[in-house]
């Protein structure tokens, strides 16, 4: 069943636990991300981005994943999300197509511009009764920062955020505390009393983007602390590689179901894995 991620998110922060969007970019790891759901019994969200647009034909993408959460799991809580629309004319594409939920990521931007376009957004938007999420700070992708970073200049500045969620009525916000795209080296330790004090000024969901390496008691912590949605893509990404390329080593397989399916298969489970440590699994 198809809900709005405003839906999924309020009730997670409402009962403590986090939910995962996962990206996907075609059928095997939309799949896979929906049996993990069936499986553990979790609330779930399915994500794309416009690279996956291109790649997969939006209309195509979205309508393959809104088919397959209809058919084969309408008894799921499923939202369907643009993860990191970086124009407004993207968002609007995305609204076109019937997705419940866009991002507007403006966070590389200007704080006047991002504020500008992410207030277009949303007026675009909840006229629709489309969810919106936009990020104040940013979460770099460090494979794209030379030299030594200096992490207060991503940092979320609490008090920008709380003007800004007013300013916009935005739905839910993404977060910079010290994490990063990418399985790379982030900050040592996560700001968690950024985090708590961003958490205790605002109301709505709170989301993590570059935290899907997170395995050893933070996904926890920042759960604890008012976190409500964790997005995870470089995971879904290596487990899938590893599996295939496992598969072909040998140099013999020519049936591509089971290739791919050794991939499915690989990022179900890793998906599942994510689903317990956010204890979203049961909720559904
Ligand atoms: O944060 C975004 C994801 O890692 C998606 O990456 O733009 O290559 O689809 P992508
Ligand atoms: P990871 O690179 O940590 O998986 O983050 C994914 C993400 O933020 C997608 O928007
Ligand atoms: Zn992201």
């Amino acid at each position: 069943m198809i809900v709005t991620t405003d839906t999924l998110l309020k009730e997670a922060k409402k009962n403590g636990y986090i939910v995962g969007a996962f990206n996907t970019v075609n059928l095997e790891t939309t799949r896979a991300i929906l049996n993990a759901a069936k499986e553990t019994r979790s609330p779930v969200i399915v994500q794309m981005t416009e690279k996956t647009f291109e790649y997969a034909g939006g209309r195509a993408i979205f309508n393959l994943v809104k088919n397959m959460a209809d058919f084969y799991f309408s008894d799921i809580p499923i939202s369907i999300h643009l993860d990191h629309g970086k124009s407004l004319e993207v968002v609007e594409r995305a609204i076109d197509m019937g997705f419940p939920s866009v991002m507007y990521d403006g966070s590389r931007h200007a704080y006047a511009d991002n504020l500008r376009v992410t207030k277009q957004v949303a007026l675009l938007a909840h006229a629709k009764g489309v969810s919106v999420q936009a990020e104040i700070g940013n979460v770099p992708y460090l494979s794209e920062v030379s030299g030594n970073i200096d992490w207060e200049d991503y940092m979320t500045d609490p008090d920008q955020a709380v003007r800004f969620v007013e300013e916009t009525g935005i739905d839910t916000l993404a977060i910079a505390i010290g994490n990063a795209h990418g399985f790379t080296k982030e900050r040592d330790e996560p700001d968690y009393a950024r985090l708590s004090e961003i958490a205790s000024r605002l109301s709505l969901p709170l989301v993590l983007h570059g935290a899907s390496d997170w395995e050893d008691g933070r996904a926890e912590k920042v759960r604890s602390l008012g976190i409500s949605c964790f997005n995870v893509d470089t995971a879904i990404r290596l487990s899938f590689i590893g599996a295939l390329s496992g598969m072909l080593a040998s140099g013999e397989e020519t049936e591509i179901r089971k290739v791919l399916g050794s991939g499915m298969l690989a990022v179900q489970e890793t998906v599942m894995k994510k689903m317990e440590l956010f204890g979203s699994a049961g909720r559904a």
